[in-house]
């Protein structure tokens, strides 16, 4: 057998897992979700939930990974015998599932970037309409994921590694470029205080839409957009360590990881939000999050105007496609490596034949935004979640020598008893609340269906 592909460089491997966690749940999500729970309250909780699952799970991932240094199913074979492959079929059934969909929105944003170049015309509205659902959907939906199938088929170092490395720094830049620029625009102000106002009035839920669960729904929402964010639970930063050599320092690297993933969704709200305020179309900004990214923003552009309008609106989607490409990829890696090492195929034609079979289930979203909606709920709502229980119950108790495994490349850390103790007592029982919230939540969109 070939010897396993490696990351070339240190640098490599970061951009290539800050690619996979920056993307559109950075740009798209975390400020909506921020801006209506309670602004700066919100951020707590989020970071709170980073801290306390999320950085323990991602810590856990790359230490299957870099220990087995096998793709997920493997690497539960591995460490924990044959009744653990279960839970790898799962990531990878999670990997396509998301593929499918994100593929499609993904495909929405490229379509944009291409109408940002342009100018936008006429109603925002309208233009949503005629782009999300039907043929354009699933041609731009196609095309994303055709570019999403070649970098893959690539390889890691030629592939995955090459295109981050390029792409990730212009995503920085701009995206910190725009945010200076909101800055500087008269009546930005407000913004700010929609975004990351202190809130605790929006936080706790009161009233006819208060109650135990709709505070349950925030808590919930706050955990689950940790692990979207994070591209946690289903194998995405274990297979991308299972590409790392020995000597890396595993703790080091989730927290530049984390922290980037951070930094990027932070600033994304410095950006929508003060730009919103500055063109007067706060009104606008409506009760959904697609309306707000894909219907709102454009009326931004437009009211700029001019060249400033075509530059920054370009740029802004620009910037929303390559994080949502860096992203596609890793989703894509998943189950393309989990068919490689299992099967053994050569890397293009699993990638391709994953890719092809994910793009053929996308057509379903990409025909109706309901399908969409509810292929979310079903994916991150809930093989995340489960996956993420999974791999806490399974690190924490199953796994013979974690803290042995974890320790290796770093020098005298204390503190990987935390750690176990995380994802002993503190993650099953935090995210096993987040399972039932989430099972209510899918168990009530069902029954609407058949209303
Ligand atoms: N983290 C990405 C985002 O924020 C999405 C993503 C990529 C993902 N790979 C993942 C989510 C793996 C969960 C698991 O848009």
């Amino acid at each position: 057998m070939a010897p396993r592909e490696q990351w070339g460089t240190r640098a490599g491997f970061i951009m290539a897992a800050v690619g996979s966690a920056v993307g559109l749940g950075n740009m798209w999500r975390f400020p909506y979700y921020t801006a209506e729970n309670g602004g700066a309250v919100f951020v707590f909780l989020y970071l709170a939930m980073t801290a306390l699952i999320g950085l323990p799970i991602m810590l856990a991932e790359m230490t299957l990974g870099r220990g087995a240094r096998q793709s997920p199913i493997k690497a539960l074979e591995h460490y924990g015998g044959k009744r653990w492959m279960p839970l790898g079929f799962l990531f990878v059934a999670a990997g396509f599932l998301i593929l499918s969909y994100y593929s499609v929105i993904a495909g929405w944003t490229v379509r944009y970037f291409i109408q940002a170049v342009r100018g936008f015309e006429g109603a925002p509205a309208d233009l949503f309409g005629s782009i999300s659902q039907g043929t354009p959907a699933i041609a731009f939906h196609l095309g994303f994921l055709a570019v999403t199938i070649w970098v893959v088929s690539n390889g890691v170092k030629g592939g995955i590694e090459r295109a981050s490395t390029l792409l990730m720094p212009v995503l920085f830049l701009v995206v910190v470029g725009i945010a200076v620029y909101a800055w500087t625009l008269p009546g930005s102000g407000e913004g700010y205080s929609y975004y990351i106002g202190w809130n605790p009035s929006e936080f706790v839920k009161t009233g006819a839409d208060g109650g135990f669960w709709a505070q349950a729904n925030v808590i919930s929402e706050a955990a689950g957009q940790a692990f979207f964010s994070l591209s946690l639970g289903m194998g995405a930063m274990l297979t991308f360590s299972s590409y790392l050599k020995k000597d890396s320092h595993l703790p080091n690297e989730s927290l530049v990881i984390a922290s980037a993933d951070f930094g990027v969704a932070f600033i994304a709200g410095l950006m929508v939000f003060p730009l919103i305020f500055a063109l007067g179309l706060s009104s606008a900004i409506g009760e959904s999050t697609v309306g707000a990214l894909f219907i709102t923003l454009p009326r931004v552009f437009q009211e700029m105007g001019g060249v400033t309008g075509h530059v920054v609106g370009t740029l802004f989607f620009g910037a929303l496609t390559v994080g949502a490409l860096t992203s596609a990829i890793s989703l894509l890696e998943v189950v393309t490596s989990s068919i490689i090492d299992t099967f053994g195929w050569a890397r293009k034609r699993a990638a391709w034949v994953m890719g092809a079979t994910a793009a053929a289930l996308g057509i379903l979203p990409a025909m109706s935004t309901d399908a969409l909606g509810y292929m979310d709920k079903i994916a991150e709502g809930l093989f995340l979640v489960l996956g993420a229980l999974g791999l806490g119950i399974f690190v924490g108790y199953v796994m013979k020598d974690p803290v042995g495994e974890v320790s290796k490349g770093t020098k005298g850390i204390r503190w990987f008893g935390v750690w176990r103790t995380l994802l002993r007592f503190v993650v099953p029982p935090i995210v096993g609340f987040v399972l039932i919230v989430r099972l209510r939540d899918i168990a009530l969109a069902t029954l609407a269906w058949f209303e």
